[in-house]
């Protein structure tokens, strides 16, 4: 449930530093639905989700390196572009033209560099690991390896290492919510350290961003899984013929959910998962949507829940035993 949810919201966020934007609930869909019916901009956003997801599993079988960096900024980007070799990239102010920071050139050199960089992460020197990611995250992107997407692929990288060194189990720290919130911050922070070598307030800056990210999405997955009981308690008192556990874990996986999904994973055959599901939308447990031809059952309360910044949800109805059972929802 969480490794579907949250890193979309990691996803859409990091995508939005760089000016990539989607609505939350087209994210959503087609993260569940066609995401190749999806515009550009969606497309890019599900394709970090997926660098992510990527990348954790493959640190199942080895540690991070500069091979990972490459694969990470290749699914985002969507080709198979490799270091720097062309000179002349800068980084400039938007508003202004300005030249901001200028990174290393040659391909060669760009290489030594990252072999430095992956050298530094996995060190056996005294430093606490948060710190060096935040020390790594500003190497990295001012050896700004590619000639585009290095700011999404060293936020990925970021979250990555705190699960290698195992101070996280999976990757749903938020931790682009903050980065995001403090864009202005962060770029000057970055700044900072080349020009004056201002280490301390980006590392406090880095710092804060892990606190305040591990609170909220600690505080999400709490709320998530108090929906989740509200939810089966809900479904097995009011609909018990209904009511499965793996019913409900496709719900929450799946906010957007068809007939179809409850088929392919094995909840009921096609005509009782139909019933199912009318019966929930029926009864105000999910929402009904018509898409072309296909019927889309939406999990709304726990969209909403994801969506949203704060934490809380509305309650389901309450059970009403004189109501009698709807038509069609006899017992099988
Ligand atoms: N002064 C700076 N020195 C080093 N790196 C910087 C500086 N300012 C910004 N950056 C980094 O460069 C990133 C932008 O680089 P690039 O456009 O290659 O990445 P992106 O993923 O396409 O964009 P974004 O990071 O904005 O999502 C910023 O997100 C930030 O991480
Ligand atoms: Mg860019």
């Amino acid at each position: 449930v969480l490794i579907n949810s949250i890193p979309l919201r990691e996803a859409k966020d990091s995508s939005a530093i760089e000016n990539i934007v989607t609505t939350n609930d087209k994210l959503f869909r087609f993260a569940n639905i066609g995401p190749e019916h999806a515009d550009p901009a969606t497309r890019e956003i599900l394709r970090y989700r997926t660098a992510l997801h990527n990348g954790f599993n493959n640190l199942k079988n080895r540690p991070l390196t500069v091979q990972t960096a490459i694969t990470i900024c290749r699914t985002i980007k969507n080709y198979d572009l490799d270091v720097r070799s062309i000179p002349g990239t800068t980084l400039e102010n938007k508003a202004t033209g300005e030249v901001i920071y200028t990174p290393p050139e040659g391909a060669d050199l760009i290489r030594n560099k990252l072999s430095n960089w992956e050298r530094f992460l996995h060190d056996e020197t005294a430093i606490d690991p948060i710190v060096r990611m935040a020390v790594a995250h500003y190497q990295f992107e001012a050896i700004h390896p590619f000639p585009d997407g290095n700011g999404r692929t060293g936020r990925v990288l970021n979250i990555l290492y705190l699960i290698d060194k195992q101070l996280l189990d999976l990757p749903i720290l938020y931790l682009s919510q903050y980065i995001n919130a403090h864009r202005d911050t962060y770029y000057k922070l970055l700044r900072g350290v080349t020009a004056s070598a201002a280490w301390e307030p980006w590392v406090i800056f880095m710092l804060d961003a892990v606190e305040n990210t591990a609170k909220w999405t600690t505080e999400k997955i709490s709320a998530i899984e108090a929906l989740m009981e509200e939810a089966a308690r809900h479904i097995k008192e009011a609909h018990p013929i209904v009511y499965s556990h793996e019913l409900i874990q496709l719900l929450f996986t799946q906010p957007y959910c068809r007939v179809t999904d409850l088929v392919k994973h094995d909840v009921a055959s096609r005509n009782t998962a139909s019933r199912y599901l009318r019966e929930l939308a029926d009864n105000g447990v999910l929402e009904q949507k018509k898409e072309g031809r296909e019927i889309l059952y939406i999990n709304t309360r726990f969209l909403d829940l994801l969506k949203s910044d704060k934490h809380a949800f509305p309650q389901y109805p309450a059970v009403n035993a004189k109501t009698p059972a709807k038509q069609g929802t006899s017992t099988p």
